[in-house]
């Protein structure tokens, strides 16, 4: 019998739990899934209100944006929003819009993390590592954004949400095309739409420049706190850059400083 991907697995779940609610079960176990660690008491204790007009973690109104509102999850309860999750990722596993990533990925790489996550991190697009496990940012580069989160920031990484502004792996670890970015968009739009962050850092000018729709070098976009659909939006290097660039490590930290200001996290 033919091994099913995870992903798919995710899916058959979630259409099974509709068949049972369907039939007029109500109360079965919920399914973890892939990428819903699972919420803090924090998270599950947040009142619906609180995730539609956004404040700061230090109380203060968030300035960023009520009126361009991101559009608002259905009434999303726990199981509603992993299964709205679980059903991106399906759609994404069936994506064949980029014929050259279609043909060169073992596998789509949807996003990781905490479906309530606060904050979201994007990169570009799944390298090698990515593409074998599945997963974002686990190779040498998500080894330093793991570092960056939880040894600087101090947050688990668990509790944030990772994903890329492609979710195929390019070729020979090309960035991806605009129109690839393009392509995508409607799978990152309507992931966030669903996690909803308070907070997004983007990671590298592929990134910030795909999310924000500017055309700046990296260098003019970070150091500023953007609004995207009511998310404060940080711009940094990205761990590849990094790691190539040592000396870059100490402007990275000041960015992810200028975010944790604005979390209510550091002084
Ligand atoms: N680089 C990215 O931009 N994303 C990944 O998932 C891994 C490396």
């Amino acid at each position: 019998m033919e091994k099913l991907s995870k992903t798919s697995l995710n899916y058959y779940l979630s259409e099974y739990l509709e068949d049972l609610k369907r039939a007029g079960v109500k109360d079965f176990r919920r399914t973890p899934l892939r990428f819903a660690a699972p919420p803090s008491p924090t998270d599950v204790e947040r009142p619906a209100a609180s995730a539609e007009s956004p404040k700061s973690a230090s109380g203060k109104p968030s300035e960023s944006g009520a009126t361009q509102s991101r559009k608002p999850a259905p009434s999303a309860s726990d199981d509603e929003r992993e299964r709205a999750l679980a059903q991106i990722a399906a759609q994404v596993a069936c994506c064949s819009l980029c014929p050259e990533l279609v043909a060169n990925r073992t596998q789509t790489v949807f996003g990781t993390g905490n479906p309530y996550a606060e904050l979201c991190f994007i990169g570009e697009g799944p390298g090698a590592e990515e593409d074998a496990r599945g997963v974002p940012f686990v190779g040498r580069s998500g080894q330093l954004l793991t570092d960056m989160i939880e040894k600087g920031m101090k947050i688990k990484r668990a509790d944030v949400f990772i994903c890329n502004v492609v979710r195929c792996r390019p070729p020979q670890n090309r960035n991806p095309e605009r129109s690839e970015a393009d392509a995508c968009r409607p799978f990152l739009d309507a992931t966030l739409d669903v996690v909803r962050p308070k907070y997004i850092c983007c990671l590298g000018s592929i990134a910030a420049t795909n999310l924000l729709r500017v055309d700046a070098p990296i260098g003019k976009l970070r150091g500023i706190v953007h609004d995207y659909k009511g998310s404060k939006v940080v711009c940094t290097y990205h761990p590849a850059y990094l790691l190539r660039n040592p000396a870059a490590k100490k402007q990275a930290w000041e960015d992810l400083q200028l975010l944790m200001r604005e979390m209510g996290l550091f002084k």
